[in-house]
């Protein structure tokens, strides 16, 4: 057996918290990223291997912040999103959240891992990184954390952005005025990119749940609110 099979085979445990990843975990994690970005090949672009990658690297600064358990956090992060593109297809039918949860388990033991708290661990963190009452809050220092990394990619430039790019891949006008926007129903014409900021993207930063996703939040919330100002005068939408 080579070198490569036997480390692909080698039963991966949980790095201990808050002191890195043996070299058993970062080598999970290479084997993830490569099924993930498979996985995400075919997924529209805003929720795209792209923004599970920046998910991570947020989560990367959030964990080191706040001392979570790396392994956890990481896995969580590149698995979180791979029931989206399920639930895009059905329209919303399917809780990509729930959906990734039930995945976790399979990908991970396909990868090696035997460890069934780490397998526990990581599925709770996809279960709850879409925050509803019914599945129940991010309870762990790590479910926060993925929470806050995935939320942070959902506000800023880079939320404006995504919410542009689903909005024109659904056919929605450019931009319209509030009270259209707020009276619309998910996936019409009127479900234009403005509507996501009212109905979601300007609530994200007080909803946030760890003191370093709050502060980084605020900048990215400011351009926002400066972003869509702008775009009123220029539309003549104000
Ligand atoms: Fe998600
Ligand atoms: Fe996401």
């Amino acid at each position: 057996m080579g070198e490569r099979d036997r480390d692909r085979k080698a039963p991966v445990k949980a790095g201990r918290r808050g002191t890195g990843m043996p070299g058993g975990a970062r080598g999970l994690l290479v084997r993830l990223e490569a099924e993930v970005r498979r996985r995400l090949e075919t997924t529209p672009a805003c929720h795209d291997w792209d923004h599970t990658h920046r998910v991570r690297v947020n989560a990367r600064q959030l964990l080191r912040a706040e001392g979570a358990d790396p392994l956890v956090v990481e896995a969580a992060a590149l698995l979180h999103d791979l029931g989206r593109a399920v639930e895009m297809g059905d329209q919303g039918k399917t809780c990509h959240a729930e959906l990734g949860a039930r995945l976790v388990p399979e990908v991970l033991c396909d990868l090696g891992v035997t460890d069934a708290t780490l397998i526990r661990r990581v599925a709770d963190c996809v279960r709850t990184h879409r925050y509803r009452a019914r599945r129940g809050a991010p309870d762990s220092l790590e479910a926060k954390v993925v929470y806050d990394a995935d939320k942070l990619d959902s506000i800023g430039a880079v939320g404006i952005g995504r919410a542009f790019h689903f909005a024109g891949r659904i056919g929605a006008r450019l931009h319209n005025h509030a009270e259209e926007a707020t009276a619309a129903a998910s996936y019409s014409r009127e479900d234009t990119a403005y509507r996501e900021y009212l109905v979601k993207l300007r609530l994200v930063r007080d909803r946030l749940l760890t003191a370093t996703g709050r502060r980084l939040a605020e900048r990215r919330h400011r351009f926002m609110e400066r972003f869509f100002r702008r775009l009123a005068e220029e539309t003549r939408m104000a």
